[in-house]
């Protein structure tokens, strides 16, 4: 069945007005909603996903009294899939009728000032995956051709995340997120280049997302949690462990942000 008639017969219409991407070790803070879920591989066109951390899962839930649908796990392109199928789900958020998609990953710091475990928001992006999920023939009826990303990540929704931030009293870095391929962690010598570039964090998800999600008129907002300094800025090796132990270090001020942001929304 499509998936659309698929997704509102097993969620009675929810048509959620929020989505939510959780990353790495972040997945969990659908759990604590009473929701009704549905295992990605159930629907038609969404992919399995492969990685330790991701359930794979929409979650949807009712948050303060507003709709909301939660991507526990999304895809990678490291794991293999084409750019679109990672941002297939969002196109299906879109067309259930989502208008603001807060996006989150773990990424490694560039930037020294920032302490391990703590949140960025992402005022802009850099596509270095060499990928673009708009190429191809596009669809008139879901965007432009050449679309604006002159500010992909939306102003208010920044302002609105800072006041939020603010009244619950946890910190809020700002900054550029690199997005790569991966799945191998950087070099030194490559992150010494990304924060040449003026990025502030490094990561291998988001970007494509981000770019499709704008393509399609949603508002977004981007969240990183620095789950480690990046390669060559620390003496310590960087294992995917390491990055699901300190996202879930994070988690509950990560949680207590998300909610109270999807509250003012
Ligand atoms: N690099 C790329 N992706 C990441 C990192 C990193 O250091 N940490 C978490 N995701």
């Amino acid at each position: 069945m499509n998936a659309i008639e698929f997704i509102n017969r097993k969620t009675n219409n929810f048509n959620p007005e929020i989505g939510v991407i959780l990353g790495s070790g972040l997945g969990d803070l659908a759990s604590e909603f009473t929701s009704i879920k549905i295992c990605y591989d159930e629907i038609e066109g969404f992919k399995k996903s492969t990685v330790k951390g991701h359930a794979g899962k929409l979650v949807f839930a009712e948050v303060f009294g507003k709709k909301v649908v939660f991507m526990q796990g999304r895809y990678h392109f490291y794991e293999g899939y084409n750019v679109k199928d990672v941002v297939y789900p969002i196109k299906i958020l879109k067309l259930l009728g989502v208008k603001s998609l807060i996006i989150t990953n773990a990424a490694g710091g560039l930037n020294t000032d920032f302490e391990k475990g703590s949140l960025m928001l992402i005022e802009d992006h850099i596509n270095f995956t060499a990928q673009n999920p708009l190429i191809g023939a596009n669809d008139e009826t879901l965007g432009e051709r050449f679309p604006d990303m002159g500010e992909i990540y939306s102003k208010d929704l920044i302002k609105l995340a800072k006041k939020v931030s603010e009244k619950l009293g946890i910190k809020l870095e700002q900054g550029v997120y690199i997005g790569v391929t991966g799945p191998s962690y950087e070099t030194p010598s490559e992150v010494r280049m990304f924060k040449m570039l003026g990025a502030s964090a490094v990561g291998m998800s988001t970007v494509n997302e981000a770019i499709y999600a704008n393509y399609l008129g949603l508002k977004i907002l981007g969240i990183s949690c620095i789950t480690n300094f990046a390669s060559g800025l620390s003496r310590e090796k960087l294992t995917h462990k390491d990055v699901v132990e300190t996202a879930n270090k994070v988690k509950s001020d990560f949680k207590n942000l998300i909610k109270e942001i999807v509250k003012e929304l």
